[in-house]
This record gives C-alpha cells, sequence and structure tokens, in this order.
C-alpha cells in the first residue's frame, strides 16, 4: 500500500476558491479543480481534511484507475484492488456511479459490477445498498477509462452533528461557513443574524472564532480502515483540542418565530457555543443594533415560495440599514441576481451557489460604501 495517495476533497461548486485559501491555511498544497481540490497526501493529511475542512462535503481518496471497454474485464480489473483495507468491516456498499463516452454507459450494471468484483476480492458477499451509513466508492467512467475513489469521510462532513432541532429552510452547514467567509468578518466585531432560524450560520461563525476544527466530535469511514492510524488520529485530535480559544466577538440571533429561536438555543446547545451566544424574538422591522459597536450582520433571509412573498421581510431589513444598522456591514444570500429591496448603499454580488436545488447569490455591502 502506497502512503502517498492522491486525495481529492470534493466541495459545492462555487466554493473552489474558498477551498483552496482554506486547505493553503492548513499548510497543504495542490491544486484547485471543478467541484474540489486535488493533492497528495498521507493519512496525515487526509485526516487533518477531514477534522478542519468546513467547506468541504467529503474526502475521497483515489484507489485506482484502469481502461475496460466489457463488463467481464471490468470485474476481472477491479478485483485487484486491496479491498480489504477499506471495506472488511463492511456488511453494504454504495457505490456511486457516473459514465461518460464510454463503451460501459449503464451506471446501475456498471455498479453491480463492482460490488460483484468487491466481493471476489474479500471472498464473501457484499451487496450494494442505500443505507447512508454504509462505505461509498465514488467511479466515474470517462473516454473507456475508470477511476475509483473511496470516500473518507463516511457521511457528508456538513454534517457536524449540532442540528439536532430542524426548521423548514436550514442552510447546509458548510454553506453557512461559506457565508461568513464571504462576508470577511474579522472574528472580533459584533456579529448579528437577523433571520437566524435555526441558527447554523451563527453557530458556525462561533465555531471559526473558537477556531474549533468541525470534525473534533464526530466519526469518519477511516476509521474503520486497516490503514487506521489510532496514534496519528489522536494527536491530531489533541492539537484540535489545544487550538480551541474563546471567541472575542460577541453574537446575536433574532427570529420572529419563537420555535426557530428555541432551535437555534437547542442546536447551540449541541454545539456547546450558547455561552457566546444572545438570541431576541422579533419582527425584522423592529430590531435595534444589538451591540455598541458596528459589526456585521450575515444573513440568509425567507426566499418565500415566489419572489413576492420574499419581498417584504427583505424591504424591512433594508429599512434598518437606513436607520439604525446604518454602520453595520452586511452579507446576504439570496435566489436572484437582482435583490427585489433598495439599500442604501451598493452591494456586490461576490459568489454563487446552489443551496436546496437552487442557485442562490452572495451579496456583500460594497467595501467603504
Ligand atoms: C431561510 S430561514 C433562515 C434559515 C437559517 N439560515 C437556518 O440555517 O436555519 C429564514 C428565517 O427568517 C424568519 N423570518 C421570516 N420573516 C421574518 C421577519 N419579518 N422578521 C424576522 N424573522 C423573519 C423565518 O422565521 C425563518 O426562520
Amino acid at each position: 500500500m502506497a502512503s502517498v495517495f492522491e486525495i481529492f476533497t470534493v466541495c459545492p461548486p462555487g466554493l473552489e476558491d474558498l477551498l483552496a485559501r482554506e486547505i493553503t491555511e492548513l499548510g497543504l498544497s495542490g491544486k484547485k479543480e471543478k467541484g474540489g481540490f486535488a493533492l497528495q497526501g498521507g493519512l496525515k493529511e487526509l485526516y487533518l481534511l477531514n477534522l478542519w475542512s468546513r467547506l468541504a462535503n467529503r474526502v475521497l481518496l483515489k484507489v485506482g484507475r484502469f481502461r475496460a471497454t466489457s463488463f467481464q474485464e471490468l470485474v476481472e480489473k477491479a478485483s485487484r484492488y486491496p479491498w480489504e483495507i477499506y471495506f472488511s468491516q463492511a456488511s453494504g456498499i454504495r457505490i456511486r456511479v457516473t459514465c461518460r463516452k464510454s463503451k460501459l454507459y449503464h451506471s446501475e450494471a456498471v455498479a453491480e459490477r463492482i460490488a460483484r468484483a468487491i466481493s471476489r476480492r474479500l471472498g464473501r458477499e457484499i451487496p450494494l445498498t442505500k443505507d447512508e451509513e454504509a462505505p461509498l466508492l465514488v467511479v466515474r467512467l470517462f473516454r473507456d477509462e475508470i477511476f475509483l475513489k473511496v470516500d473518507s469521510s463516511g457521511g457528508d462532513l456538513f454534517r457536524r452533528g449540532y442540528k439536532v432541532a430542524k426548521g423548514p429552510a436550514p442552510l447546509r452547514e458548510n454553506l453557512a461557513a461559506a457565508l461568513v467567509m464571504f462576508s470577511g468578518w474579522d472574528e472580533k466585531a459584533p456579529f448579528f443574524d437577523p433571520f437566524c432560524g435555526t441558527g447554523t450560520i451563527l453557530i458556525e461563525a462561533i465555531w471559526i472564532a473558537m477556531n474549533r476544527a468541525p470534525g473534533l466530535k464526530r466519526s469518519f469511514a477511516f476509521e474503520k480502515w486497516k490503514n487506521f492510524s489510532p496514534s496519528l488520529w489522536e494527536e491530531l485530535l489533541n492539537q484540535a483540542q489545544k487550538c480551541l480559544r474563546e471567541p472575542r466577538a460577541r453574537f446575536y440571533g433574532n427570529d420572529r418565530d419563537p420555535k426557530a429561536v428555541q432551535a437555534t438555543f437547542q442546536n447551540a446547545l449541541a454545539a456547546e457555543v450558547t455561552p457566546y451566544l444572545n438570541l431576541e424574538i422579533k419582527e425584522v422591522a423592529h430590531v435595534l443594533p444589538p451591540d455598541k459597536a458596528p459589526g456585521f450582520v450575515v444573513t440568509n433571509p425567507p426566499f418565500g415560495g415566489r419572489l413576492g412573498l420574499a419581498k417584504k421581510p427583505l424591504q424591512e431589513l433594508a429599512a434598518r440599514f437606513k436607520g439604525p444598522l446604518r454602520e453595520w456591514q452586511l452579507t446576504l444570500i439570496f435566489p436572484k441576481k437582482r435583490l427585489p429591496a433598495r439599500f442604501p448603499f451598493p452591494l456586490n454580488m461576490v459568489a454563487a451557489f446552489e443551496h436546496g436545488g437552487k442557485k442562490v447569490f452572495v451579496f456583500k455591502r460594497k467595501d467603504g460604501s
């Protein structure tokens, strides 16, 4: 088994630049690619990415690459890989296949043959399953070339484990972290989400300010691999534990719905951040600056089923920026390129990504405006 792997960190499309910056700040180098970041590294790098990336969906490890133009060739070649390293404890496996410009184009049939090849190698039946807990193999066919990548994360990395209370339109944790990063918040100024819902943006901001590794308290697929190094993993966890610090900023959440505020509180409890969080229940039309010092508003306003429904809260927010929130910075997401509200300063569109199958745009108050 090689000690240097090809590692691919997958992120939501639109976040590649931010991910590249995050990975560089971890002290790792590689190449930004569509949908993620590729690098070469050992187990340490693989563990670090899983433990520290706030933006990634998952971290994949390339297991193999070969050519095949028939199912027989596919099974024959795929059964040569050391699957026992990754799947010896598995009772089923998920295989996600995409085929393009290849003789083998039927993705379900490809998945079934690869499961057969893995079973052959393991000497026991390992059925395909849809069980989210089962290990995942990502297979890509392109021009008859087959790329095999095993998922080292085991479940989406944005599932940090603190979302105990769900709301109707929660933002994924990695998208919330991205929004905080796009805002340019300095981790010191007051931080305010006036439409906090289940609290995702606030919790991600507090974890950033605490320098808390997002994977500190979750489990990963690589812990079940034969090459798992408990001592290395423990060392990285200990280091991450030592990185924790008290946040310097103050954090404020608001929502008009008492149930949403309750959900934020429950999630904040699970994320161990309640001491830093101040919550209020108010219509946005009545919010006042929650802190003496002007700070950063970072928010995901309601989009509404139709645009008409979404207009009012945004217009009310804009009105607050004409008055009491005049000096605050603002970053928000919205599913249209034009905001249906007039803010008293220009807003730049700084990024776009997908949220719940919808394209959303990140708007940010222009610097110095
Ligand atoms: C899209 S959700 C926010 C989701 C949040 N980012 C999360 O991760 O759960 C919008 C929130 O705005 C709240 N809201 C809608 N209209 C409001 C208003 N006029 N004033 C204050 N809050 C409002 C809703 O109750 C809802 O929780």
